[in-house]
C-alpha cells in the first residue's frame, strides 16, 4: 500500500494522487484540482484551525483521548512533581534537561535580570489602580522591548538567547509590581540566594499570607502551577506568539499579542472566569438550575471542555490535588466542595458527557489563587508568568524552522463583486 490518498474530481472526473505524511496531506497539494487553467486550485476552509497543523513541533505533546501531556517526551506529571519551574523551563526551550553545571548557568543568567530599570516602573505606577492586570502585563511586556533594541535581529542565535535570558528574568518582576500597584504595597526584594519561585513569592509577601518567609509548602505548589501552565501545543496564544514571530518582530512584541490572546476567556482568562461563576452559582443548591441555563446555551460551564482533550485533562487532576496541600497552609477554601459538587454534577449529565467536556486546566487553578488572597483579575497573569517560556520554545522552533513563512492565509471572499464608486450626491 502506498503512503497515498487517491481523490476523484467529480465535477470532471479527474483523480489525484496526494502523498501522506504524519498523518497528514500538505494543504499546498490541493492547488492541483482545478478545472481548468485559469482555476487556481482547491484551498482547505478550517475556522479556529481545528483540523490544520501550521507547524512541525517537537516540544509537547498531548493525547487527547487518552488524557496525556508531555513536555519533550516527559510526562506532567513527572515533571510537576521531581523538578524545578527553571529545570522545566531549559528543557521546553533547549530540549533536554539540564545537569547541574547547565541549570545554575541557565538560572545565574536568568535571576540576573529580575529587576526592572526605571522606566518600567513608571510605566507600571502609571495605570489606575484598578486597572485590570492583563492589560498592564500587554502594555508592559510590549515597553520591555523598547529598552533593547538589539532584540529586533531575531535572526542571530545569541540575540534570541539574551531576550529569552530577560524575557524570562523579567516577568516575576513585573508580575510582581502589576499585582503590588493593584494592592497599592511595595514589592518586596527577594534574598540574593532565593531561586525564581521562591524569589517571586518574596516579591508579592505570598500574596494574601502577607509574609516575607516563603512558605515551603505554597513554594512547592507555584513551582508546580508554573509547570503545570508552562506549554500546551499550538494554543490560541502560542499560535499567535508564532505568527507575530513569523513576520520577525521581536519576541517583546510577538510575546505582547500572546498575553492579550491568553486574557480571553475562551482561553487563560478562564480561571478568573470560574471564580466569577462559582460566586454567580452561590450555593451546591443552585448546580442544577445552573447546569440548565447551560444546556439551554445561556451560558458556558466555564473550566470545562477543551479542543484537544475529550478525557480530563491531566493538569486538572494535579492541581486539584494542590488545593489540598496549599489549603494546609490558607485553611481549607469553601469554592472546592462547590467545584466538585459542580463537577460531579456536570459529568453525571450526559449533555456534557456526550460533548467530551471535563474539567480544564482553569478549572481548579482559580481555586487555590483565590485560597492564596490573590484577586481574580490577577490570575491569567499568573497563567501568563508560567507560560512565557513555552511562547518563547515556540518562537524560537519557528525562527529555526526553514520551511516556515510569514503566516498568511488565504480566504474564501463572500463580499460583493468589483462595482464603481457613486459620487456622493448620487448616492
Ligand atoms: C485553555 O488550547 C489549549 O491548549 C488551551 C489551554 C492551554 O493550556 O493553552 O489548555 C488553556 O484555554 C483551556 C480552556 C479554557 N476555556 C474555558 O474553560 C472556556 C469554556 N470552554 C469552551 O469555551 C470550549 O470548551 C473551548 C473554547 C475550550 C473549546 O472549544 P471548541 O474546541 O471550539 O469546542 P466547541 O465550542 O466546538 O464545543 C463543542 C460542543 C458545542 O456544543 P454543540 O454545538 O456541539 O452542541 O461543546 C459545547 C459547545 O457548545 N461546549 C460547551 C463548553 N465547551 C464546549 N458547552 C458548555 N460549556 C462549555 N464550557
Amino acid at each position: 500500500m502506498s503512503e497515498t490518498v487517491s481523490m476523484t474530481d467529480n465535477r470532471n472526473g479527474k483523480t489525484y494522487e496526494m502523498p501522506v505524511a504524519e498523518g497528514a496531506i500538505t494543504a499546498k497539494m490541493l492547488q492541483k484540482v482545478r478545472l481548468d487553467q485559469s482555476d487556481s486550485g482547491l484551498i482547505s476552509y478550517d475556522p479556529g484551525y481545528q483540523n490544520t497543523a501550521p507547524a512541525t513541533s517537537s516540544i509537547t505533546y498531548i493525547d487527547g483521548k487518552a488524557g496525556t501531556l508531555l513536555y519533550r517526551g516527559y510526562p506532567i506529571e513527572e515533571l510537576a512533581r521531581g523538578c524545578k519551574f527553571l529545570e522545566v523551563a531549559y528543557l521546553l526551550v533547549n530540549g533536554e534537561l539540564p545537569r547541574r553545571p547547565e541549570l545554575n548557568r541557565w538560572r545565574t543568567e536568568i535571576l540576573a535580570h529580575r529587576t526592572l530599570d526605571d522606566p518600567m516602573l513608571r510605566l507600571i505606577g502609571a495605570f489606575p489602580r484598578d486597572a485590570h492586570p492583563m492589560g498592564m502585563l500587554i502594555s508592559a511586556v510590549g515597553a520591555l522591548g523598547t529598552l533593547y533594541p538589539d532584540a529586533k535581529q531575531v535572526q542571530d542565535p545569541a540575540v534570541r538567547q539574551r531576550q529569552i535570558f530577560r524575557i524570562l528574568g523579567a516577568m516575576p518582576a513585573i508580575t510582581a509590581h502589576i499585582y503590588a500597584h493593584g494592592q497599592g504595597m511595595r514589592v518586596a526584594t527577594p534574598d540574593a540566594e532565593m531561586g525564581y519561585v521562591s524569589g517571586f513569592l518574596r516579591m508579592v509577601r505570598q500574596f494574601g499570607l502577607d509574609s516575607l518567609d516563603v512558605n515551603p509548602v505554597i513554594e512547592q505548589a507555584m513551582n508546580a502551577l508554573l509547570v503545570l501552565h508552562a506549554d500546551h501545543e499550538q494554543n490560541c496564544s502560542t499560535t499567535v506568539m508564532r505568527s507575530i514571530g513569523s513576520s520577525h518582530a521581536d519576541p517583546y512584541s510577538a510575546m505582547a499579542g500572546a498575553v492579550a490572546a491568553l486574557y480571553g476567556p475562551l482561553h487563560g482568562g478562564a480561571n478568573e472566569a470560574v471564580l466569577n461563576m462559582l460566586d454567580g452559582i452561590g450555593t451546591v443548591a443552585n448546580i442544577p438550575d445552573f447546569l440548565q441555563k447551560v444546556m439551554n446555551r445561556e451560558t458556558l460551564l466555564m473550566g470545562f471542555g477543551h479542543r484537544v482533550y475529550k478525557n480530563l485533562d491531566p493538569r486538572a487532576k494535579l492541581i486539584k490535588e494542590l488545593a489540598y496541600q496549599v489549603f494546609e497552609v490558607t485553611g481549607p477554601n469553601p469554592s472546592i466542595e462547590l467545584a466538585i459538587e459542580l463537577e460531579r454534577s456536570a459529568l453525571d449529565m450526559a449533555f456534557f458527557r456526550d460533548r467530551n467536556l471535563y474539567p480544564n486546566v482553569d478549572f481548579y487553578s482559580g481555586i487555590i489563587y483565590q485560597a492564596l488572597g490573590i484577586p481574580p483579575q490577577f490570575y491569567t497573569v499568573l497563567f501568563a508568568l508560567a507560560r512565557t517560556v513555552g511562547w518563547l520554545a515556540h518562537w524560537v522552533e519557528h525562527l529555526e524552522d526553514s520551511t516556515q513563512k510569514i503566516a498568511r492565509p488565504k480566504q474564501i471572499y463572500k463580499g460583493p463583486d468589483h462595482r464603481a464608486v457613486v459620487p456622493m450626491d448620487q448616492r
